[in-house]
């Protein structure tokens, strides 16, 4: 369903559930992103109706996510502090296409958004499946759900924007681009992507 080119290694939930600590920080933080992502959509695109209207519950949601996040965090006497180097995204922006139409802008924005939430959302399911902690693995199950419909609602919107063939077609290059970076990026436990 989510359509993307390369499964997770098998691997990563096992270190992941090792340095659990730094996952939390690492996952609390990609909430803080996903929430201001769709504020700053909000804001450059705030004539656009529906988007404004969909987007708010969304930074809603989000900032829940990473109040829950905080939750797991402290329940267990461990620290956020500050926020690591994002390699991931850092890779996916470049991948955004410069110049173009405002609205072929805003398709590579929800289509980067939508490949996130994707990416985040088997990430989740991994960790809820595997891990020993069964608040946790709760925890995951529900955060999954959630950023599934996000990532369903993120590439319907930019279907409506602009053309749907051309959305269909730059998401299979997002999708193809995106398991090329995980393929060159280091295995590692810390790290949520
Ligand atoms: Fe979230
Ligand atoms: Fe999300």
């Amino acid at each position: 369903m989510l359509h993307l080119k390369l499964p997770t290694d098998p691997r990563w939930v096992g270190i992941a559930e090792m340095q659990i600590e730094d996952i939390l920080v690492d996952h609390a933080y990609c909430e803080q992103k996903a929430a201001s992502s769709c504020i700053s959509l909000i804001v450059r695109y705030s004539d656009l109706d529906y988007l404004v209207d969909t987007l708010t519950p969304i930074v809603a949601e989000e900032w829940g996510h990473f109040e829950r996040v905080m939750d797991q965090l402290r329940k267990r006497g461990m620290k956020f502090g500050k926020q690591r180097k994002d390699e991931y995204v850092a890779k996916l922006n470049d991948f955004v296409k410069k110049g173009g139409s405002r609205m072929e802008q805003l398709t590579e924005y929800l289509l980067m958004n939508a490949l996130i939430e994707a990416r985040s959302c088997e990430r989740f399911k991994l960790l809820s499946k595997n891990i020993q902690d069964e608040e946790l693995q709760k925890f995951y199950y529900e955060l999954m759900i959630s950023e599934a419909g996000h990532y369903v609602t993120f590439i319907d919107m930019a279907r409506k924007y602009h053309d749907p063939e051309k959305v269909n077609k730059r998401w299979q290059e997002w999708l193809e681009y995106e398991a090329e970076v995980l393929k060159n990026m280091e295995l590692r436990g810390d790290r949520m992507h």
